[in-house]
């Protein structure tokens, strides 16, 4: 009831998901309704297989010939059994378009957003919405809907039949489904809560382990193996218990419906024998009886199993809009001539909350120039690099490129277009090294990856993997050094050639002479780019024309 309540209460929310699980349903439409034909077809087949077993009974006591109806019943047992292979063929077929549909249609939307709206999701969310939701979705459009009408016409073609046959057992049967719906409702209600806590439960004991795997080397460096253990234990313990309860109330329900059916079978039974001691039915009609109300039940107790999974599918619709709702960033059609360019940046404020990082800042970088950013941990170095490739959404103030020619063009999605970006921390890839550097520039040749590897200083090291550039490294560079990696990440960048450089603490984890090589790299590069260095290293200083600082939420000279 309370369910119902909220949902009432949600309505408009609701409507509103069901709007769009409709018009994203709508190119499909064509093959869900032949699906529901093929299905219609074969609940009529059962009725009238239901009433060749009457008549073959009948003409058999009666001293009839039954042989053609027996070929009949035969033929049309295969004919279904054809239809139900085609069936499932199809549905499979049919549910792995859609859901692919929707995955697709998120994982664009994830890619092609703002990387402030979505990064604010968990990975593990949007995971969830790509994969269970959209599933669920999938099943509902496919399944769960077409199965309720199914149900539906199912349930009145064999109620009128089993009607035509005797009103007092349809009636009886009508008078089931009430109570059969209204009990399943009520389980179905108990049985969904210890779902999600079963599921909850589980999700605590998978993350644990994948963390602790991911993490192994600090489980063994702080001796934490004992109490991993006995954390896995009762995560365990904790799942094992949600696990009975939800099972010993499928056992309740499942047993409280086949006992419903039972009455229902009984009570026909009975019904029957008593009219064929009367000699009021033949024994045909017998098997009709029986047939029948077991048939008239499944549809009704079918329909009550539908109602929680019509909710999940809405509560799924809803948190894939969710992601549907945030804005595509802007990509500009036009890009100024990406010969040399600078940057500059006015009064511009920005805060990951209410609290500014950066507040009215204002810079100006002309083209050519190789500036360094110096500031202290934390102050907003690299939320300053992010507004400039623009990532973020809410941005006041203006930040634009420009050329030696004097066109203009304020950031957007199109202008990382002019840049090259070394990221802070480790970024690469799993896959060989070579597709790691080709990320940088997908047309680049394999000369265009020897040269930047070699102005990055990382070509001697990747000569002397056995597998040069082959080399399969693991999840964010694993199998290299840091320094390694970070000159990977370098090359990817250099071979990009764009007309603007951004390196964010870049060669941190390199030692002097490398650092010092990769910085003379840096100035061969033709043609030689504009130059941002965000560095904590006096001794890059020096290559540098200017150095600019972070402080007070504002960039000085
Ligand atoms: N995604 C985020 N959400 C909320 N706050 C953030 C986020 N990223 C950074 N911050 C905060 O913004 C401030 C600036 O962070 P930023 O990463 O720009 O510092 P930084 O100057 O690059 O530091 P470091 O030298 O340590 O790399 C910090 O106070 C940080 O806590
Ligand atoms: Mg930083």
């Amino acid at each position: 009831m309370e369910k119902l309540k909220k949902l009432w209460n949600d309505r408009s929310n609701q409507l509103r998901y069901a709007r769009w699980i409709i018009q994203y349903t709508r190119p499909y439409i064509g093959k869900i309704i032949l699906m529901m034909l093929i299905t219609l077809a074969q609940t009529i087949m059962t009725l009238v297989m239901v009433q060749v077993t009457k008549t073959i009974i009948d003409n058999a006591t009666g001293g009839n010939s039954f042989v053609n109806l027996i070929i009949i019943y035969i033929v049309m047992i295969v004919g279904m059994q054809i239809l139900e292979i085609f069936m499932s063929l199809f549905s499979t077929i049919l549910n792995e378009r859609f859901s692919f549909g929707i995955r697709k249609q998120i994982y664009e939307k994830i890619i092609k957003s703002h990387w402030m709206d979505v990064r604010k999701y968990h990975t593990g969310d949007l995971m969830t919405r790509l994969t269970s939701d959209a599933g669920n979705i999938a099943d509902g459009i496919i399944g769960t809907i077409p199965n309720i009408i199914q149900l539906c016409i199912e349930l009145i073609l064999i109620f009128f039949m089993l009607f035509y046959y005797s009103h007092l057992l349809a009636i009886f049967a009508l008078l089931v489904a009430p109570v059969a719906d209204v009990s399943t409702w009520w389980f179905g209600k108990k049985l969904r809560k210890l779902q999600v806590k079963l599921q909850e439960s589980e999700a605590a004991y998978r993350s644990f382990m994948q963390e602790s795997l991911a993490n192994l080397l600090i489980v063994k460096a702080f001796a934490n193996e004992d109490y991993s253990m006995e954390k896995l234990t009762k995560l365990r313990e904790n799942r094992f218990y949600w696990l009975y309860k939800r099972t010993k109330m499928g056992v309740v329900t499942s047993t409280a419906m086949s006992f419903s059916f039972q009455i229902g079978y009984i009570v026909a039974f009975a019904y029957g024998a008593l009219q064929i001691s009367r000699k009021v039915i033949t024994y045909g009609t017998m098997s009709v009886f029986i047939s029948l109300v077991n048939r008239v039940q499944a549809p009704i107790m079918g329909l009550a199993q539908q109602i929680p999974k019509v909710v999940s599918i809405l509560a799924s619709a809803g948190r894939i809009m969710e992601l549907q709702n945030i804005p595509l960033e802007e990509k500009e059609a036009k890009n100024i001539k990406a010969e040399r360019i600078g940057i500059e940046v006015m009064d511009m404020t920005f805060g990951y909350t209410d609290e500014p990082v950066l507040k009215d800042a204002s810079l100006k970088i002309n083209p050519g120039e190789f500036v360094a950013i110096v500031g202290e941990s934390g102050i907003g170095k690299t939320t300053l690099v992010r507004i400039m490739m623009s990532f973020m959404s809410n941005i006041e103030g203006k930040v634009s490129y420009f050329n030696e020619s004097g066109e203009v063009e304020n950031s957007n999605a199109g202008t990382r277009e002019f840049i090259a970006y070394v990221p802070q921390g480790n970024t690469l890839f799993s896959g060989t090294i070579r597709e790691n550097i080709r990320m940088g520039n997908l047309n680049a040749t394999e000369d265009d990856i020897i040269e930047a590897l070699k102005l990055a200083s990382g070509y001697d090291f990747v000569m002397e993997l056995p597998q040069g550039l082959d080399t399969v490294i693991g999840e964010r560079g694993h199998g290299l050094s840091e320094g390694q990696a970070q000159r990977i990440a370098i090359a990817r960048a250099f071979v990009r050639k764009s007309p603007f450089l951004i390196l964010d603490e870049a060669t941190s984890a390199l030692d002097e002479t490398t650092e010092l090589a990769v910085l003379q790299g840096l100035q061969k590069l033709t043609p030689r780019p504009t130059c941002l260095i965000i560095t904590h290293r006096k001794s890059i200083l020096q290559y540098c024309d200017r150095e600019l600082k972070i402080e007070d939420k504002k960039v000085s000279i």
